[in-house]
Formats: C-alpha cells, sequence, structure tokens
C-alpha cells in the first residue's frame, strides 16, 4: 500500500475558500475512487492569515507547505487589507512560498476549450483551438531583485527603486523546464524579453539560445521582444505552443494569454521548484484568477480552475496522468451540456453557482467512471 499523499490546502481570501470547498470534493472523490489517498491539512494565508495570526503566512505554514508532497493554493488579497503596508500584505503569503519553496517556474496554461469558444473577446477563428503553455520564472527578477526600496534624495524628492536581474544560472533552470514542456507538446520556445533596452534580457537571450544549442537542438527556440509578443498573443495567439519569460513579463503576458480565453475563472496554474535529493519536487498549484472580491461570498463563482489546478497536481506531482484527464474531461463535459457560472454564460445556457458547478463535475466523473 503506497504511503498517502500529502497535500496542503490554503484557500486564501475572497472566491478562495469558496473554490476551494468544491475542489475538495474533488479531491474526496479521487480518494474514494482511485488507488490513491490524501491526507489533507487546511491552514490560513493572505487576509485570512493576517486576521487569524497577524501576518500573511506564519513559518509554520512554510514549514507545513514544505513538508507536504503538493500545495493547493486558492487566492489572496481583497480591499480589507489594501492599507497594510508592503510587508504586511496579503500577497506576501503567495511571495513567500515560491521563495522558500524556491518554486521557480510558474507554468500558465492558456486553452480554448470547444464549448468556450464563444466566451472569448476575440473572434473565435483567432482563438478555436488555442493551447498554449506561459513559463515564467517565480523567484528572481524585479520582483526580488535588490537594491530594491524607497529612499530619500537630497532635494527632498523620494526614489522608489526596483532592480531587475538575474544570473545564468536562474535562465538556465527555468528554461530547461520550458524546452522539456515543448518537447512534450508542438516543440516550439519562443523565448520573451526586451534584449533591446536591458542588459538582463541582452543575457536571457544569449542564455537561451546556448542552452538550446547543446542540450535541446531538437526544439525550434525562437526570441521575441516583450512588447511585441503581447501585440502578437492578440493578433494570432496560436502561432505559439511554449513561451519562457521573466517574473514581471510573465505576470503581465499570462494575464493577458488568460483573457484570451475568456475566462480567468478556468485556468489552472503551476509553479514548480527543484528536485531534492529523493527526487522530490515542491510544488505549488493555484487557479490564475485571483481572489475577485467582487464577487465573494455570492456563491457564484467558477470553481473550475481551482478543480483543474487539482487536476495539474495529479499530473505534476504524482504522475497521475489518468485521473487528471478525468478531471478535465468531467470539466469540458459539464460545459459542453450548458451549464455555466456567470463568468462564463452564454446565451441558450442555464446559469448555475459554486456549489453546483461542484456537483456537475463530481456526478460526470461518476459517470465517466461507470
Ligand atoms: C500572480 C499575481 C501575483 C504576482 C501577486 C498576487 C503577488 O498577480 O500570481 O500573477 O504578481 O505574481
Ligand atoms: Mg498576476
Amino acid at each position: 500500500m503506497p504511503a498517502n499523499k500529502r497535500l496542503l490546502l490554503l484557500p486564501g481570501d475572497g472566491i478562495g475558500p469558496e473554490v476551494m470547498t468544491e475542489v475538495r470534493r474533488v479531491i474526496d472523490w479521487v480518494g474514494r475512487n482511485r488507488a490513491v489517498s490524501f491526507d489533507i491539512t487546511e491552514d490560513f494565508v493572505g487576509g485570512a492569515a493576517i486576521d487569524a495570526v497577524g501576518k500573511p503566512i506564519t513559518d509554520e505554514t512554510v514549514a507545513r507547505a514544505k513538508a507536504a508532497d503538493a500545495v493547493l493554493f486558492g487566492a489572496v488579497g481583497g480591499p480589507k487589507w489594501d492599507k497594510l503596508g508592503f510587508a504586511q500584505r496579503p500577497e506576501i503569503g503567495i511571495l513567500t512560498l515560491r521563495r522558500e519553496l524556491g518554486l521557480f517556474a510558474n507554468l500558465r496554461p492558456a486553452l480554448v476549450l470547444d464549448p468556450l469558444v464563444e466566451a472569448s473577446t476575440l473572434k473565435p477563428e483567432v482563438v478555436r483551438g488555442l493551447d498554449l503553455m506561459i513559463v515564467r520564472e517565480a523567484t528572481g527578477g524585479i520582483y526580488f531583485g535588490e537594491p530594491r526600496g524607497v529612499d530619500m534624495l537630497p532635494d527632498g524628492q523620494k526614489r522608489g527603486i526596483n532592480t531587475e536581474v538575474y544570473t545564468t544560472g536562474e535562465i538556465e533552470r527555468v528554461g530547461r523546464i520550458a524546452f522539456e514542456l515543448a518537447g512534450k507538446r508542438a516543440g516550439r520556445l519562443c523565448s520573451v524579453e526586451k534584449a533591446n533596452v536591458m542588459e538582463s534580457g541582452l543575457l536571457w537571450r544569449e542564455t537561451m539560445t546556448a542552452l538550446g544549442a547543446r542540450e535541446f537542438p531538437g526544439i525550434a527556440l525562437s526570441h521575441m521582444y516583450a512588447d511585441n509578443c503581447a501585440m502578437q498573443l492578440v493578433r494570432n495567439p496560436r502561432q505559439f505552443d511554449v513561451i519562457v519569460t521573466s517574473n514581471l513579463f510573465g505576470d503581465l503576458l499570462s494575464d493577458l494569454a488568460s483573457m484570451l480565453t475568456g475566462s480567468l475563472g478556468m485556468l489552472p496554474s503551476a509553479t514548480l521548484g527543484a528536485p531534492d535529493a529523493r527526487g522530490k519536487r515542491p510544488a505549488l498549484y493555484e487557479p490564475i484568477h485571483g481572489s475577485a472580491p467582487d464577487i465573494a461570498g455570492k456563491g457564484i463563482a467558477n470553481p473550475m480552475a481551482e478543480i483543474l489546478s487539482f487536476a495539474m497536481l495529479l499530473r505534476w506531482s504524482f504522475t497521475l496522468e489518468d485521473e487528471a484527464a478525468m478531471i478535465e474531461r468531467a470539466c469540458t463535459n459539464v460545459l459542453a451540456t450548458g451549464l455555466r457560472t456567470p463568468d462564463v454564460m452564454a446565451p441558450g445556457c442555464t446559469k448555475i453557482g459554486t456549489t453546483d458547478m461542484g456537483t456537475e463535475v463530481v456526478k460526470e466523473l461518476d459517470r465517466l467512471a461507470a
């Protein structure tokens, strides 16, 4: 009997707890029906942690995250905590986890499911069948670079400073993940930076070129400036297979890419670190949508991004490909029947809430397993 998989659930704020409630039903379903069992721990993060224990994440929570086989995250942030100083903000919860667990590779898919092709604000012929993956560096660059801060100039002005900084090692390790991923997909990798204006961008380009030539000669590597990439993503998104880019550009471009699909409420993500000596890779999974305070507590949030994040968890942390694919199929099938949460509502469809959507996904899993 293999040991139970240890999951740490961090629902966080806003719609995080609501969508986490639904994913728990899916986790329970997998535990009941498939040859895998989970030990689940739940903890506070973000504003919920500020309210409960006075800071956005505690050392104990970080330790639990390190001890777990995988972390499933909800979302953090909300107007209630907007006035707090920088170091106390809810966002520090996720940034601390990325840094402390060494989660340097953030995988953000943008996938247009057939039943939702009309949900995009772009024309169906532009986005139909879209399937791209952004690999965003997540523990370096301007998010963490030193020097940083606000200082005072002799003339009485203040000066805000953040530093974009990357070493070859940091570029190579995220690059390898992106190349490997491209190898499992269509074999095309586009590396994105601003080598025309930033030294760190030029180093990024040179390092990716050398890495590709040395270790991944079979992958078609191309390069693009980040501003052009933003434009190309809207003009013709299907030209991309895998994109690899820095922390800040990845933050921007992944929001853009996710909106090509028409619903933030559908998109999962994974953030991975380096495997340890025993081969265990730290990993955190989270929906892209964030805490959505405007709809929190109303029971209308789409739980699918969180459910699909759990599918990614099964695939990446436990190589449970069949179970992951089954959950993805269940989500697509439910959408195809015309049941929709408000964010992906379309003419002729039936609007349902968060809990009912969870129920439908579980029912569909029962059907698929029968
Ligand atoms: C994201 C978010 C975070 C980021 C915030 C919440 C710190 O925007 O995951 O994309 O900027 O990385
Ligand atoms: Mg973001």
